[in-house]
């Protein structure tokens, strides 16, 4: 699984780094997603920080 933040999109709220610090982390105002691949443990709540996004900016699949 992958995940992507569509940095236009993205308001800088910071759920997604609370909800999934393993996938998401804040870059200045913007989430940026570490690695390349969401690592198996983490694909639950990295789906859930995307489910919650209040801009919906998170594409996980
Ligand atoms: Fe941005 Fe959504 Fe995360 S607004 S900080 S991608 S929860």
């Amino acid at each position: 699984m992958k995940a992507r933040v569509d940095a236009d999109t993205c308001i800088g709220c910071g759920l997604c780094e609370s909800t999934c610090p393993e996938v998401f982390k804040m870059d200045g105002d913007k989430a940026v997603v570490i690695g390349s691949v969401v690592p198996k443990a983490a694909e639950v709540t990295c789906k859930k920080a995307a489910e919650d996004c209040p801009v919906t900016a998170i594409v996980a699949s």
